[in-house]
């Protein structure tokens, strides 16, 4: 049998706006997907979905999973013909949108077949057959959350044409974060296509939110590397605004978002895909995070504790 893991993450900076090469700033979180490959009898591959969920997300994305089942077996070229595989995902990241569950789920599936069929993959390959399967959740996918569930860290990422640009980041340490779940799934291919669709209808306001988007990441990206966590805040707070400008954020993401920075969270943003799933909130100290992740779970919402720059 062969084990892998992918990390779930969170996106601190210019979602979207990445899919359009534009930077952007993504961290692994300490959760994980593990997935486990055992050869059966038969001729199947058999899907046993083990992760915690929100309520919803594994039968609202069932036939996308399968999409992006198969054309990682075709990547990998692993027939199933004469090979039958029972593969069982688990681990303590929740399935849900926002923390990168798919992409944590491909980047364990890769590792699992190769440790099983000894195929040796490198952390390369593994990310090669991750955004492939991908393409099954999101249809053009900027390849921030493969990368991401695949090395680990906090990452600068740029993707340029069919290739990408990685560049680890340092923090001088770990920040402790909150994300909120608005408990609502969000199907990723519907909201790039609809920042699409009105980028292609309104270019000269989408022109000018992507410019202020771009400078932001650099600005961000020297504040945190000089561990200046209050303008990181004010700058997480200014790209949400700018994602609530292009229309993917909710309701409920603005609820939560105001939530934590009243408590007193540095910055909040919501993250991912957004019209559902997590927002982020920017809280160092122990005392300061678990404030604010009181605050959204006394508004019935789940909170998740966990830090950026391990
Ligand atoms: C989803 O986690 C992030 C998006 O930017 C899509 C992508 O980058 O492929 C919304």
């Amino acid at each position: 049998m062969g084990m892998g893991s992918g990390y779930g993450k969170v996106i601190l900076f210019n979602e979207h706006f990445v899919v359009y090469g534009l930077p952007a700033i993504a961290s692994a979180i300490g959760a994980k997907t593990t997935a486990l490959v055992e050869r059966r009898a038969g001729a199947e591959i058999e899907l046993r979905d083990e992760r915690p969920e929100t309520k919803g997300y594994k039968a609202e994305k069932f036939s996308q999973q399968q999409e992006s089942l198969d054309r990682m077996l075709k990547f990998m070229n692993i027939g199933t013909r004469d090979n039958a595989f029972r593969i069982t995902l688990a681990g303590d990241l929740i399935a849900a949108s926002g923390v990168g569950a798919s992409a944590a789920s491909c980047a364990a599936i890769a590792r699992a077949f190769s440790e099983e069929l000894g195929l040796n993959y490198s952390d390369e390959k593994v990310n090669e057959v991750a955004y492939e399967g991908e393409k099954g959740y999101h249809g053009t996918p900027s390849g921030i959350d493969n990368t991401a569930a695949t090395f680990g860290g906090l990452i600068w990422y740029k993707r340029e044409g069919p290739s990408h640009l990685m560049e680890r980041m340092r923090l001088k340490k770990p920040v402790e974060i909150v994300m909120g779940n608005t408990g609502l799934v969000a199907d990723t291919k519907v909201v790039v296509a609809g920042v699409k669709e009105r980028k292609e209808k309104e270019p000269e306001k989408y022109g000018r939110i992507f410019k202020s988007a771009e400078q932001l990441a650099h600005d961000a990206r020297k504040q945190l590397e000089a561990f200046n966590l209050s303008k990181v805040g004010g700058y997480m707070d200014e790209n949400h605004e700018l994602l609530r400008e292009i229309d993917v954020s909710c309701p409920e993401l603005d609820v939560l978002v105001d939530l934590a920075r009243n408590n007193g969270a540095l910055g909040a943003k919501m993250t991912g895909t957004g019209r559902g799933g997590y927002m982020v909130a920017l809280t160092p100290g122990r005392d300061l995070q678990d404030r604010v992740a009181q605050a959204i779970e006394k508004k019935g919402f789940q909170a998740l504790r966990t830090t950026i720059g391990v």
